[in-house]
């Protein structure tokens, strides 16, 4: 199983999916729709309205799977699982997303949303630090994060890319039309991926990443004490500043809906 799609809805659908696709890199799929260039439908569904999130899809094949269904979370949140739809992917074009790569998600009661992920969606946790709780739903180190957020919003959509080459070149790409980075380039702690994140003119948060860890079932789950950075820091290289403040503002932009 895997993260297929997170569905939006933004106040101009026409606007964003123009983002998306000549600077971000996506291409589009029809009906408010942009795909990756990996073998899916697609990753990003937008439509017209007050901002909000409105689902986090998964798919995979009918024995992963099961029924199809919509499962709502404590919190509002609504994932949903569908067999996957057979899609040919695109022509492997430098820099452009693959797929998405995680979804964090602001929640009133991480543990409990983790909790929830792991006993009600199957989901494996594989870390903890002292703001997120971290869940699994294959190989890759996190399909989803919980942070401490005090409120039930999409905390950012983190968008695959091929290599860090892909990630540096995809933040000059976004300087180039005018949008600088809000944190990164780094290297996360949990999951050791290399990072961009960015505003995009929906309001969300958006991250270019790459080189996410891949684990097994004998990945040993890591608590707080195992992550912690000295003073000052927030990820591995120490290179950018985490605009605490833009980010602050813009993780409260996508509530459930
Ligand atoms: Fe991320």
């Amino acid at each position: 199983m895997k993260l297929q799609s997170v569905e939006l809805r933004v106040a101009d659908v026409e606007k964003t999916a123009e983002f998306f696709e000549k600077v971000w890199g996506l291409t589009r799929a029809g009906h408010g729709k942009l795909r990756g260039t990996a073998g899916l439908p697609y990753i990003i569904g937008l439509e017209q309205g007050t901002p909000s999130i409105r689902s986090i899809t998964f798919c995979g094949s009918r024995a992963e799977i099961g029924k199809e269904r919509e499962v709502k979370g404590p919190e509002g949140e609504t994932y949903r699982f569908v067999v996957e739809t057979p899609t040919a992917p695109l022509p492997t074009e430098r820099d452009r997303p693959i797929q998405l790569s995680h979804v964090v998600l602001n929640s009133a009661d991480a543990a409990a949303a983790e909790r929830f992920a792991v006993e009600k969606l199957g989901f494996k946790l594989s870390d903890r630090t002292r703001h997120m709780h971290f869940v699994r739903c294959n190989r890759t180190h996190h399909c989803i994060a919980y942070a401490r957020g005090g409120m039930s919003t999409l905390n950012h959509i983190a968008f695959e890319v091929a290599d860090i080459d892909a990630v540096m070149r995809g933040i000059g790409r976004m300087r180039d039309a005018g949008f600088t980075p809000v944190w990164g380039p780094g290297r996360h702690g949990p999951g050791n991926n290399v990072f961009g994140y960015f505003i995009g003119p929906h309001g969300g948060v958006i991250e270019y990443t790459s080189e996410v860890q891949e684990v097994g079932d004998d990945y040993k789950v890591g608590g707080p004490e195992d992550w912690k950075w000295p003073p000052g820091r927030t990820d591995q290289w120490g290179v950018s500043i985490r605009d605490n403040e833009r980010i602050a503002a813009a993780e409260r932009a996508y509530p459930w809906q």
